[in-house]
């Protein structure tokens, strides 16, 4: 029978790259799109991409003759493309590239879906959620972390829900997640294009070239295990902010369902929002990311305290997976201690490549 393809753009990312190989093994025909502007994105496309066996083609998903070039049909796109950093334009500086990556380009991405009626999956994110509101709840603080009071509409104990109204501020990061979201279900409303979108709390796991604005636990691993320099920045500096973790496999076993349904046409999504994360199930604060980095390495790292926050930081953000488990027969099973493991694992297996990266 001949193989299903698909179409991953920002395949040589974290979670694209992941993607590719886990899908390859499944059996599918993976393209992997990128224009490799992402820090080490070479590296995963040598080492994970060409690896598995998948295709490549250098594209800029903000050149729709890029996109036009891709050869043959696709049974499935799934968008991975982004400028995933949140700190981008909060220093006044020009954000114009983020804005054209992440709404333009995925404009350029759905729209090639739409001429070839190729189902898509489009990999948004928890920032689309107002942060001023977020914060603005009531905390509780705790030896080693923030626990939340009292919550607002669609933010309770066990996460902040995909039904939490958006008006608020959430970065421009989110913002464009979200305009893309809002355009990728107007597109599945008016030309009946199959979509799903998955807005996911945070990503970690081998092979994360995380920096401190993005893939903040490996970045966090990375200086525990070559000694580098580090801080708790806001919320007093006690490192406390929480955040839920989902392993980058869960998050993969999750696609590969919605994958599957979306290319046998076997249920129709028109545009629908499920929440990713990891929940109440992994989740931990960067003073606790602290201790287990360093029994992890064995490396006691004295970390240093700015207590003003940076601008469209949380305190806490956890994921209220509400009904994604029960449609996709999903929950996330890897929780914080194997994560944190396996990051571990991989950064000792190869260590030279994290070396050029991270230090
Ligand atoms: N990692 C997380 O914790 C997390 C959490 C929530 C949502 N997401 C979303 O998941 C997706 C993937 O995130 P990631 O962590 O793998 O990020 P990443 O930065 O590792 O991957 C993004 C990839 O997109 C590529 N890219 C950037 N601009 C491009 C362009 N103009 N044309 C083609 N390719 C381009 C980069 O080179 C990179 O390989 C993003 O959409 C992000 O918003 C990630």
């Amino acid at each position: 029978m001949k193989k299903k393809r698909i179409l991953i753009t920002g395949g040589c990312g974290f979670i694209g790259s992941h993607l590719a190989v886990d899908l390859t093994c499944q059996g599918f025909e993976v393209t992997a799109l990128d224009n490799l502007s992402r820090r080490g994105s070479e590296i995963l496309l040598q080492q994970r991409v060409n690896a598995c066996g998948a295709g490549f083609i250098r594209g800029d998903v903000r050149i729709p003759e890029d996109l036009r070039k891709v050869p043959g049909r696709y049974d499935l796109l799934i968008e991975c493309s982004a400028e995933p950093s949140v700190l981008m334009g909060t220093k006044g500086e020009d954000a114009r590239y983020l804005l054209d990556v992440n709404l333009q380009g995925a404009i350029n991405c759905f729209e090639w879906a739409r001429e070839r009626r190729t189902p898509v999956i489009f990999l948004s994110t928890s920032r689309v959620y107002p942060y001023d509101k977020i914060n603005a709840c009531r905390y509780q603080e705790t030896e080693t972390r923030y626990e939340l009071l009292e919550g607002c509409p669609g933010v309770h104990p066990d996460g902040v829900s995909a039904e939490m109204p958006l008006q608020g501020v959430r970065s421009l990061y989110g913002a464009s997640k979200l305009g893309a979201e809002l355009i990728l279900q107007e597109y599945a409303f008016q030309y009946k294009l199959p979509a799903i979108i998955d807005r996911c709390g945070v990503v970690a796991g081998p092979w994360q070239l995380g920096k401190a604005d993005q893939g903040v636990f490996a970045f966090w691993m990375a200086k525990h295990y070559f000694r580098g320099p580090l801080n708790y920045i806001g919320f007093g500096g006690t490192g406390k902010q929480v955040r839920d973790l989902l392993h980058v496999q869960d998050l993969a076993d999750l696609i590969g369902t919605q994958a599957r349904i979306l290319m046998n046409g076997a249920a129709p999504f028109y545009g629908e929002v499920f929440n990713a994360g990891g929940s109440r199930f992994s989740n931990l604060s960067l003073f606790e990311a602290t201790n287990l980095c360093a029994r992890l390495t064995g490396n006691a790292v004295a970390v240093g305290s700015i207590p003003e926050c940076r601008p469209a930081d949380m305190i806490w953000y956890l994921t209220d997976n509400g009904n994604t488990g029960e449609i996709f027969d999903w929950k996330p099973r890897r929780a914080v201690k194997e994560i944190f493991e396996d990051i571990f694992l991989w950064m000792r297996e190869n260590e030279a490549e994290a070396r050029k990266i991270f230090l």
